[in-house]
């Protein structure tokens, strides 16, 4: 059985007062034990007061970066050991927006999924891709690259750390989902690349999410696709009604 993951992404929006607010409502409309495993993802200022927040009940903090390096000269930036200093196990390597922005290749991700395993982090590692990679027919291909690069020299054993999102860029943000039909299709083709590459074992076992435009409305239709183990949400998770309904749309 592989775990349901629903995962909002909080990205940079809401200050300390607004988290605060959103967390009340959060812990006001979720059931004691939702069905799913939940996660919420704010920025870096506001990780600890979510994380004391939330620390009676199931729903985990992640981070939406993390630096590749141990500690350092390295202005501005947070390092594996100050995310676990103050509970935050989980973290979002591979953002398409941290990878388009930030210059984030698929060698510097690759460094930072390997600290973060050292560190026995999990993982919920993006990828997907852009418009005119699915218009051009490059989709497999890319998304091939991208878990090659960041992904596929990990041992086997570095796995059970590891979430995949699948995020089509062209889908982010944009109010235009991918069909149900065309995320399972690239699940199936991700679990195959799995079994191919790292095992059965693994690719039984790894949990993929859809992200991209997921809503209450097309949330129950795209999770009960076969090899679609819950989403990646942002808009939608700013809104706490909204976030839980999909939440508990399996
Ligand atoms: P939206 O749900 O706003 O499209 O964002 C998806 C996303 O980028 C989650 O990481």
């Amino acid at each position: 059985m592989r775990d349901k993951i629903v995962a909002g992404n909080w990205k940079m929006n809401n200050d300390l007062a607004e988290t605060e607010e959103l967390l009340g409502k959060l812990k006001l409309q979720m059931v004691k034990e939702p069905e799913a495993t939940v996660m919420v993802a704010p920025s870096f200022t506001n990780l600890y007061p979510t994380f004391q927040a939330l620390k009676d009940t199931p729903v985990i903090v992640a981070a939406q970066n993390m630096h590749e390096s141990e500690s350092g000269a390295f202005t501005g930036e947070i390092s594996a050991a100050m995310l676990k200093s103050i509970g935050v196990t989980t973290v979002i390597l591979g953002h398409s927006e941290r990878r388009a922005y930030f210059n984030e290749t698929g060698e510097i991700l690759a460094k930072k999924v390997k600290t973060a395993i050292e560190n026995e982090m999990t993982v919920i590692f993006c990828f997907g891709e852009e418009l005119e990679d699915r218009k051009n027919n490059r989709h497999f291909d890319l998304v091939e690259k991208q878990l090659k690069e960041g992904l596929f020299d990990l041992p086997q054993s570095s796995w059970k750390n590891i979430i995949l999102a699948y995020e089509p860029v062209w889908a982010i943000g944009t109010g235009e989902t991918a069909s149900p039909e065309q995320a399972q299709e690239m699940h199936k083709h991700i679990r195959n690349l799995l079994n191919k590459n790292v095992g059965k074992e693994v690719a039984d076992s790894t949990s993929i999410l859809y992200g991209g435009s997921v809503k209450p409305n097309n949330a129950k239709e795209i999770f009960a696709k076969k090899d679609v183990d819950g989403g990646l949400i942002g808009g939608a998770s700013l809104n706490a009604v909204d976030f839980v309904e999909i939440v508990n749309s399996f």
